[in-house]
């Protein structure tokens, strides 16, 4: 089926379930433009949370459904491949930091929205690469902080704060691929360009970024520096359709082609039809496990970036 025949098709299969495409901006293009939104994940959490759609079929990685499902227990999460996943979210587990909050009862525990709905259940504040700066910055009593499961994005945030946060040794795969090297090159080619990295970068390649900012933050960048028309991109490729569609004057220049994603290329135009098709798969969250982690994805959509 040819792609714009199959989007229309996905047009009338969402009126008639009531349903709203939400898509991550790491996406491939053909999604997001048949998205109702496209964005990163602290956005898609607070579009999830004000959406009036009976169902939310959403086109990412299993996190961020988990998480639409403990902000909206009564609509239908779908997300259209069940093996859509997060290398990083996986890197802790509940019982391992179960095992560290015991060497630390006094600390706070702050965790990224990667990570799974049990390992939520364990925290006491979530946030977003979009809001951990300010989330951390809130707890000012706080004399003791563990930040899981990115030790990059965790570093960053310490150096930035100033806190005492003890880091989980978790990583993106993507993200850590990104070399000192991959922005020189690129410099070398642009060298009146401005660079954006994202947090879950390496520390060297963060040192000598302009910027570090959450997806959500490069958008916003591009926008409203209006002066600026050349940017090179830190983070996965798909991000570079939404920040051309958005800024048609300026060039972006991805830091290097090969920092893909995966997970957030597994799903397709055509797994989305067969998921509102089907109404597969659902992703919910037991309500014991969504009791005890709600509290914490409660503060993430709190605390603006
Ligand atoms: P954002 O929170 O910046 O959208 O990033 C999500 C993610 O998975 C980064 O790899
Ligand atoms: Fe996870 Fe990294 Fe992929 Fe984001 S880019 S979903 S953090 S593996």
């Amino acid at each position: 089926m040819f792609k714009e025949q199959l989007q229309e098709k996905i047009q009338k299969l969402k009126e008639k379930r009531n349903a709203v495409i939400l898509a991550h901006s790491y996406q491939i293009e053909e999604i997001q433009e048949v998205a109702d939104f496209v964005g990163g994940s602290l956005a898609l959490s607070y579009k999830a949370a004000q959406t009036q759609a009976k169902v939310i079929l959403f086109c990412g990685v299993r996190f961020m459904a988990e998480t639409a499902s403990i902000l909206c227990p009564d609509k239908i999460i779908l997300l259209p491949d069940m093996n859509a996943g997060c290398p990083l979210a996986d890197m802790v587990t509940a019982e391992d930091l179960k095992e560290l909050k015991n060497k630390h009862p006094q600390a706070k525990i702050v965790g990224y929205v990667n990570t799974t709905a049990q390992v939520k259940a364990e925290l006491d504040v979530c946030c977003t690469s979009g809001n951990a700066v300010n989330i951390i910055e809130s707890l000012k009593n706080e004399e003791e902080i563990i930040f899981v499961p990115d030790k990059n994005l965790g570093s960053f945030v310490k150096k930035k704060t100033g806190k005492n946060i003890i880091l989980w040794n978790g990583f993106c795969p993507v993200h850590v691929k990104i070399s000192v090297k991959d922005i020189e090159d690129k410099k070398r080619l642009y060298p009146n360009a401005k660079v954006i990295v994202h947090p879950e970068c390496r520390p060297e390649v963060i040192e000598i970024a302009d910027e570090v900012l959450s997806t959500g933050g490069m958008c916003k960048y591009a926008r409203e520096n209006t002066k600026i028309k050349q940017i090179i991109v830190g983070t996965e490729v798909g991000l570079l359709h939404k920040l051309r569609n958005e800024n048609p004057k300026k060039n972006f220049y991805p830091v290097s082609e090969s920092i893909i994603c995966p997970d957030m290329k597994i799903t397709t135009l055509e797994k989305v039809y067969w998921a509102l098709e089907n109404m597969k798969y659902e992703i919910k969250v037991s309500s014991d496990l969504r009791f005890k982690a709600k509290r914490g994805v409660d503060e993430m959509v709190k605390i603006l970036p």
